[in-house]
């Protein structure tokens, strides 16, 4: 198939990039490095030995992406490209929702006016709001979000359903991620958040590799086993994998299927920072801190139905995903460089 990756220069892009090439599939990447450089996808060419047509444009702009699928007989886009910093997202909603919100509507514009049948997004687990019980199951509610950022998922889930409810021709896959963490083995990609992170894993290596001084961990005082919060993580090239299941999917079916992606099973932050060290010999300075707002204690997937379904599961367990987290992060101290 000739799949169009929106906003594949990205972590998770780059790295479904890599797994659709060795698949046998031709990629084509929409990206404005935004949030990303050409560097990524240099070196998605250098693991695969294979080539990507590659477009550098806002996918807000309609004339631009027109061209594109004018250009290219694709089979199903892989729906990426948005901005994903939570905490941004409370305090510029109008960015968010600009962005998030008219870069579907584009691509949906241009499925539709191409005849292109075929979509897949990356959503979120954060569509099961605060009220969700654990652990989440696909036909639980949405709702309940805690911020701008979620309810752009929350919404382009609901613009995506409409869409397939309006033309019974195209399949929409809703992919609803948990925790993504580490990188391809090869060391040569991973993720290269700009300034200081907001998640735990790629704030782990930073202070592995004494690029910070001390990992805060957000609340000791959770009803959880040891205090800390427990997440769903999941190696990014599993989810990688995934995404290459929901491709095949889509391609022989109809109408709208959600899929969680995780593995299954919790684990703390105290936890993450013991498998870290022992993976790698290496050390990870942390204080327990005060909580941060919005956190929920704890999140996880049911897994079940992408297995039933898409015949996916997950391989990698927490200590590939340090591993490979640290491998990307001990060979590129500085990511890919400036952006
Ligand atoms: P990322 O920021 O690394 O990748 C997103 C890519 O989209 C970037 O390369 C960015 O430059 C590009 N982009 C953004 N707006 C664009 C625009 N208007 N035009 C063209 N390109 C644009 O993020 P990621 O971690 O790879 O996440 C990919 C998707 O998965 C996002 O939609 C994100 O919300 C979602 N998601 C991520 C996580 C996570 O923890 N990483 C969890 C759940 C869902
Ligand atoms: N944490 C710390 N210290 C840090 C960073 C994180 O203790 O410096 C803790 C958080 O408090 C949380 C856990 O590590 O308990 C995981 O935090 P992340 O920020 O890595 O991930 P979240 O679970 O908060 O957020 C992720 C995605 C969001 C998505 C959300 C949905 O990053 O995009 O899951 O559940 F919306």
């Amino acid at each position: 198939m000739k799949v169009l990756l929106a906003g594949g220069a990205g972590y998770i892009g780059s790295h479904t990039a890599v797994e659709l090439l060795q698949a046998g599939h031709q990629v084509v990447v929409i990206d404005d490095y935004s949030n990303s450089c050409p560097e990524s996808l240099k070196r998605v060419k250098k693991i695969t030995g294979k080539d990507i047509k590659i477009y550098e444009a806002d996918i807000k702009r309609k004339d631009a992406i027109r061209r594109v699928f004018g250009e290219n007989q694709i089979d199903c886009i892989i729906h990426f490209a948005g901005l994903k910093a939570v905490g941004e997202s409370i305090k510029e909603p109008i960015r968010y929702y600009r962005n998030n919100i008219d870069t579907t509507l584009t691509l949906l514009e241009c499925m539709r006016g191409f005849g292109v049948k075929n979509i897949v997004f990356s959503s979120s687990a954060t569509v099961y709001g605060e009220k969700c019980t654990m652990p989440c199951l696909e036909t639980f509610g949405r709702g309940n979000c805690t911020n701008p950022y979620g309810w752009t998922k929350y919404m382009i889930e609901q613009i995506l359903e409409d869409t397939a409810k309006a033309h019974p021709d195209i399949s929409v896959v809703l992919l609803r991620y948990f925790n993504p963490v580490g990188a391809h083995a090869s060391g040569l990609i991973g993720e290269d958040p700009q300034g200081i992170p907001n998640n735990l894993m790629p704030y782990v290596t930073q202070v592995a590799v004494g690029k910070r001084e001390k990992l805060t961990v957000f609340g000791g005082d959770y009803a959880t086993p040891d205090g800390t919060c427990r997440r769903d993580f999941i190696h990014v090239m599993d989810l990688a994998n995934a995404h290459l299941k929901a491709i095949e999917y889509a391609a022989n079916h109809k109408g709208v299927e959600i899929f969680n992606v995780g593995t299954g099973k919790p684990y703390s932050v105290l936890e993450i920072i013991k498998t870290f060290e022992a993976a790698n010999g290496v050390k990870v300075n942390y204080e327990i801190g005060p909580r941060r707002d919005g956190d929920l204690p704890e999140v996880w997937a049911d897994a079940g139905k992408a297995a039933r379904l898409l015949g996916w599961q997950a391989h990698f367990n927490l200590a590939d995903m340090c591993r490979d987290a640290w491998c990307w992060q001990s060979k590129n101290p500085q990511g890919y460089g400036k952006h």
